[in-house]
């Protein structure tokens, strides 16, 4: 049941903290720094890796693609869909991941299969134990979000940062005591943006717009994605979310006062520099701007609104920025009476392509 909760998906949100819990067990060492992951001791460095994935799984794939990037191994993301045509050659020495929750959809299956014919060496990063994923990959690693009922992804999106935040270091040889610190710092994190009321309040303020822009920029990316994908499937307002350097090159033409911009600003100096003269592009409309943030005092200076979150390193406090995300759209479709969990038109997975 729901436990209490009025719907599955923010029971879920509220699990995220146990669900990363479970996703850590026994996979990192504090005392050594250490990172097992049996799973890929078979498996050697990859020259390139090449992530599939749709939806929800994409943003996460795009998230683990720049982290292992960061680490030194050459990687992209690609839309399952697109894998076909967008495909790069896949040389010898290349793993292609599939990032999926289900382990079913269909345009992730096919993109495997394709990669897994060309003789590339297969990944799968899936929740369901025993899934098409599982099976058909030559690796698995389950993320152990447990079942999430929602049709709108929350818990296993962070599940999937998580894996694959462990995945990137441990394919990189680049495990170190400060990032298994930082890993185990995550659960706190999501309790401490969960005991906030802030969102909701945010939701109400903005409950009238018409549509919602997301920007982020490096890691905070995905999460602008993550964050429109969310508030367009449960709200159905019109949502968009993309990096924020992209901007001014079109979607600024869309902002006006009517028109919230949800900014998550993390990262290093130079990054949220950046995004804070998006922001002052943006205020200079008379967007509201709502700053999602590790530096409030800072980085939200110039925003309408703030949600906090707590430091936790350049490559770890994007999963807690988008957990504010999540909030803020559930209160969204709450306020306005949708369908939560199970939106219009969609279905949990995705079996047709
Ligand atoms: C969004 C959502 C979908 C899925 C997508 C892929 O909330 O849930 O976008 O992420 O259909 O599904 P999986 O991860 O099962 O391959």
């Amino acid at each position: 049941g729901k436990s209490g909760y009025d719907h599955y998906m923010l029971k879920e949100i509220h699990e995220q903290p146990a669900a990363i819990r479970g996703c850590l067990r026994e996979r990192v060492e504090e005392l050594t720094g250490s990172i097992e992951l049996p799973e890929l001791t078979a498996l050697a460095r990859p020259a390139r890796v090449q992530f599939v994935a749709c939806g929800t799984s994409y943003h996460a794939a795009l998230y683990g693609a720049q982290l292992l990037r960061d680490h030194g191994i050459a990687a992209q993301a690609f839309l399952a869909s697109e894998y076909g045509a967008d495909r790069v050659p896949v040389p010898a020495g290349t793993l292609v991941v599939g990032v999926t929750q289900s382990g079913e959809t269909a345009d992730t299956m096919r993109a495997l299969r394709e990669a897994a014919a060309t003789g590339a060496t297969t990944l799968a990063v899936t929740n369901v134990v025993g899934s098409s994923a599982a099976r058909e990959a030559d690796h698995v690693v389950y993320i152990r979000a447990g079942p999430e009922i929602g049709v709108a992804a929350t818990k296993t999106f962070a599940s999937q940062q998580v894996a694959l935040a462990m995945v990137a270091r441990v394919l990189a040889g680049s495990e170190t005591q400060s990032a298994v610190e930082s890993l185990r710092a995550i659960p706190d994190g999501i309790q401490q943006v969960l005991d906030e009321s802030l969102a909701r309040e945010v939701a109400e303020t903005y409950l009238g717009a018409e549509a919602y822009f997301f920007i982020g920029r490096g890691l905070d990316a995905p999460v602008a994605r993550e964050g429109a994908l969310k508030m367009k499937e449960i709200t159905y307002k019109h949502a968009e979310g993309f990096a924020a350097g992209e901007l001014k090159h079109g979607p600024l033409a869309l902002v006006t006062e009517e028109t919230p911009v949800f900014a998550t600003i993390t990262g290093d100096d130079d990054a949220v520099a950046k995004t804070l003269g998006n922001v002052r592009e943006v205020r200079a409309r008379n967007a509201p701007v709502i700053a999602v943030t590790d530096r409030p005092e800072t980085a939200g200076a110039d925003a309408t609104h703030v949600l906090p979150v707590p430091p936790l390193g350049r490559e770890l406090t994007p999963v807690l920025a988008n957990v504010q995300l999540q909030l803020v759209s559930y209160w969204s479709a709450n306020l306005l009476g949708r369908s939560i969990d199970k939106p219009r038109n969609l279905a949990k997975s995705v079996t047709v392509e």
